[in-house]
């Protein structure tokens, strides 16, 4: 849409989705300047009239963009001029395009941030969901990519459930950040005018006033908030992803994607290519570069508004509309997997899995732990010279690596190995139903905070995205 270089100062084409927003905080601003007696009763009520049918008209598709008018700001204004003449001059009155897109900027972020954390809630009961549905599934636990010990699923999946958790946690901080409302700052030094800031921002859902008009009209941290929390949290999806590529390769084979997931090849029919979750992975390096842009253009500006800050737009939308995608995204493709748990059993049962097992075995006779160690690699490194492994040890050579190996040493298996690991935080079978009920009832509470951190105007916006989320299926099948 942008082509010559006329064009260039040009915004409309990507901040009219601030149109909800910026013709809120109109509305609120007006009402607010006649209860303060600086326009009359009867402008305020053409003004908000007006402003009623231009927000009509956007959301019907009927408004006449001009270019020419270079933002959203001036084209609603030029409108409402078209609509109810002179008095549309007053609108403006004690208010600069800078106070206004800050504002507007806030509001998008609130309720941007709101339906994010609705997704996050959403995506964590879905993997609590999965947890529990898998309770009984073991896998290997990797480090380094290679084989470590056995894990049980639930407690792998409970890993993303923490991450996500903490992703919760960033995006309810950067929803009070932006919860300041800066419309009274004007250009730069504040308003001549009687302005009641307060009203306007109970009337606009904000718990705060801006403190500094020079810093209300230049600061974009909300922005570099949501921005970061954005990209920790696609840097999360992106590791799950990883484990999808992986787990449903034929290396692997630990879980079968749904089709609407996989995509066949043009040349080779025998491919189901993962490509949600390698978009999900790809688009990752997207959003972290929207934070660096825009930490790279704040670096440099002296106080207050520079235009710079036009710039603040649309990597916040991009980051916004493809963390909201991907989360969605990979919600599904958890509760849609089909599991193979034969396959993640198998490559748990590999008997080097349990070598720490044996080891542990020996400490609890009170052997120390680094001795026990080395009795461990020199009976594996034994089995393998002779094809086998530590499992196919019979209890009479185990006593020749030592004495305190007794009958019950045959017991050892990943199960019993997963049985072991009991202590708090663990993957014991015991540890991991408790994880399941904490999880359970801390989403509760955790959908109470954000309301509360995201204002209750933005709290259908929560909602909206948990239910699209609880309508995605049962999160639950084994083959
Ligand atoms: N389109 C501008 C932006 O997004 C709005 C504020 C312009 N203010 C100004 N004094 N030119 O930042």
């Amino acid at each position: 849409m942008v082509e010559g270089p006329s064009d260039f100062t040009v915004s409309i084409h990507y901040d009219r989705r601030l149109y909800e927003h910026d013709i809120a905080g109109s509305m609120a601003h007006v009402r607010m300047l006649a209860r303060q007696g600086i326009i009359d009763e009867e402008e305020m009520g053409r003004i908000v009239d007006g402003l009623m049918e231009i927000r009509e008209e956007i959301s019907t598709g009927e408004f006449p963009w001009k270019p020419g008018l270079e933002d959203l700001h001036m084209n609603i204004e030029s409108r409402l001029a078209e609509k109810i003449g002179s008095a549309a001059g007053k609108l403006h009155t004690a208010r600069s395009r800078n106070d206004q897109i800050a504002l507007d900027m806030r509001m998008y972020a609130r309720q941007a941030i709101a339906g994010i954390l609705g997704g996050l809630h959403g995506f964590r009961e879905i993997i609590v969901d999965a947890a529990e549905a898998h309770a009984d599934v073991v896998l290997p636990g990797y480090t380094h990519l290679q084989r470590g010990q056995p894990v049980l699923l639930a407690h792998h999946l409970l890993a993303y459930f923490e991450m996500l958790g903490r992703d919760v946690q960033r995006f309810q901080r950067a929803a009070e950040m932006a919860d300041s409302m800066p419309l009274g700052s004007g250009a730069i030094g504040g308003s001549p005018y009687p302005l009641d800031r307060r009203s306007v921002a109970s009337e606009l859902g904000f718990s705060r006033i801006s403190a500094n008009s020079m810093d209300a009209v230049s600061d974009r941290d909300f922005v570099v908030d949501v921005l970061a929390a954005s990209a920790t949290c696609m840097m999360h999806l992106s590791r799950l992803s990883e484990e999808l590529i992986l787990w449903s390769s034929e290396e692997f084979g630990f879980v079968r994607l749904a089709d609407a997931h996989t995509t066949g090849s043009s040349m080779m029919p025998q491919k189901r290519n993962p490509d949600y979750a390698e978009l999900t992975r790809g688009r990752t390096g997207r959003v972290f570069g929207n934070l660096m842009a825009l930490l790279t253009t704040l670096k440099g500006l002296p106080l207050t508004y520079n235009r710079d800050l036009q710039e603040d737009k649309e990597g916040l939308f991009d980051s916004v509309d493809t963390l909201l995608a991907c989360l969605d995204v990979c919600a599904e493709m958890v509760a849609t997997m089909t599991v193979d748990r034969g396959a993640m059993r198998a490559a748990a049962d590999t008997a080097s899995l349990l070598a720490t097992d044996f080891a542990d075995y020996l400490v609890a006779k009170r052997m120390p732990f680094r001795q026990a160690h080395g009795v461990v690699a020199s009976m594996s490194r034994d089995a393998v010279s002779s094809g086998r492994s530590i499992k196919d040890l019979t209890l009479e050579e185990l006593k020749g690596y030592s004495e305190l190996f007794e009958g019950d040493v045959l017991g050892i298996d990943a199960d019993s190995s997963i049985d072991d690991r009991k202590v708090e935080g663990g993957t014991a079978r015991s540890q991991v139903e408790v994880a399941i009920v904490t999880a359970r009832r801390s989403i509760e509470a955790g959908i109470e905070e954000s309301t509360s951190a995201v204002g209750g105007r933005h709290s259908g916006e929560i909602d909206a995205y948990l239910r699209r989320f609880r309508s995605m299926g049962s999160a639950g099948r084994d083959s």
